[in-house]
């Protein structure tokens, strides 16, 4: 039993309640709050390397790349390059990350929207793939030395997710629209440029499987339309990341097996229909490999009964280290790693640190009666909250540790006064 609407699937797999204290990975909470201090993430490594497994075992001839903007880091870049994972970066400082970790170019995919002509270079040095993604990238990427390409390409289909993480919509910033995304695989086939196929990426947690097959099918298409207009077809199709986890109870997003073989069983079928020759399948998963591994732990402060209505509980983060709720009314669920047994009685604000009445990290969480001093532990926090961590109201980033068999690693240490003062001039 464990209070806050907090289920196991919410939790790493390794998470387990005992003396009502919860621990990840053999390591309990509350040890690992003393002797890191509080914020912490504490990740799960069983958890993310069942997920990397599971991505292989259903697509054992993929290219599994791992969408390093969940949470760049090397540690979990290097653990997931020994379950034969690559990386896709949107950055420079991504694919510094990734090239740090060991990562070969061949294992690299490159994207973003408005690339430096550095930004290339870099990925030519390394002999990655870069995924042009606009008609004036084009002359700058053969510039650079950029050999091996991908053509990102818009659908125009509405992902059933928030507004602001859907990307293949007509009208998106991100890739070229259909008759522009053949002009580019011409224009880099002319200028020599190995154009090895097209990637699309239609949105971020997605909870449901319909799109990610509609857009399998409509490339099918497009694929069938390049080989007619162009005489090539596509030999790698990228299908980018998105698969959703459950932040609370009542998301339920369909497992890896499901999602890959929806995806895998469609490309089978669509390329057969179309006479086209079976492609190599490139996924650039980022959050179903680490979100449900990242746990947050939070030390409990003031409680304040604000109204009838409402009763806060403040916690010593919040905005910094997850800006998801604040940008996207994300939901997260809560529980008390230090009493976690024991029955939740009204609900709570649970609200972070910061000088913004948007820091709200969660709007109700039934917890029993929080104490200053308690532990509050929000699940299914490892991916897109420190990666958009910020130093807002001066307030240094959390550390985050990685755990397993009882033993905890710091992967990313926690920022100092002094880390915030490096910057200062004068
Ligand atoms: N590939 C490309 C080209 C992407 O743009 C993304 C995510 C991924 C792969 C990985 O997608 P995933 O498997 O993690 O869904 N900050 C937002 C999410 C932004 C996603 C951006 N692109 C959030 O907190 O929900």
């Amino acid at each position: 039993m464990q209070n806050g609407p907090v289920t196991n699937e919410l939790l790493p797999v390794s998470a387990a309640i005992e003396g009502g204290v919860l621990s990840v990975g053999g390591a309990p909470l509350p040890r690992l709050a003393e002797e890191h201090g509080t914020p912490l993430v504490v990740y799960c490594e069983r958890t993310i390397r069942e997920a990397a497994r599971a991505y292989r075992e259903a697509a054992p001839d993929a290219l599994l790349v791992y969408g390093t903007k969940a949470f760049p880091n090397v540690a979990i870049l290097r653990l997931l390059a020994e379950e034969g994972f690559g990386a896709d970066v949107s950055s420079g400082g991504e694919l510094e990350l990734a090239r740090r970790a060991g990562i070969p170019g061949e294992r690299i995919v490159v994207h973003g929207n408005n690339k430096g002509d550095d930004e290339l270079a870099a990925a030519a040095r390394l002999g990655a793939l870069v995924a042009v993604d606009a008609l004036d990238e084009i002359e700058r990427a053969v510039a650079a030395g950029v050999r091996r390409a991908l053509v990102r390409v818009t659908p125009g289909i509405e992902a059933d997710t928030h507004e602001a993480i859907r990307t293949a919509h007509h009208g998106s910033k991100f890739g070229l629209p259909p008759h522009d995304a053949i002009a580019a695989i011409g224009a880099l086939r002319d200028a020599g440029v190995d154009v090895e196929g097209v990637h699309v990426h239609i949105g971020s947690q997605l909870l449901h499987l319909r799109a990610a097959g509609m857009t399998v099918e409509w490339l099918a298409l497009f694929s069938a339309r390049c080989r007619a207009e162009l005489d090539w077809t596509p030999r790698t199709i990228d299908l980018g990341g998105g698969l959703g986890v459950a932040h609370v109870p009542d998301e339920a997003p369909p497992s890896i097996a499901e999602f890959v073989a929806a995806v895998s069983g469609e490309l089978a079928r669509a390329w057969a229909l179309e006479r086209l020759e079976p492609p190599r399948l490139v996924l650039e998963p980022g959050r179903s490999l680490v979100g449900r591994a990242g746990v947050t732990v939070y030390r409990v402060g003031s409680i304040k009964r604000a109204s009838e209505a409402t009763t806060y509980v403040a916690v010593d983060g919040g905005l910094s280290d997850n800006p998801r709720p604040a940008l996207y009314g994300a939901r997260y669920a809560a529980l008390l790693a230090n009493r976690a047994d024991e029955e939740p009685g009204e609900a709570y604000a649970v609200a972070g640190r910061h000088c913004e009445s948007g820091d709200l990290l969660i709007e109700r969480v039934p917890l029993p009666e929080p104490r200053r001093g308690d532990l509050l532990a929000i699940p299914a926090t490892g991916a897109y909250t420190l990666a958009m961590g910020s130093n807002y109201n001066a307030v240094p980033r959390p550390a985050a540790v990685l755990v397993a068999d009882g033993a905890a690693r710091t992967i990313r240490r926690r920022e100092t006064m002094d880390d915030l003062l490096a910057l200062e001039q004068g």
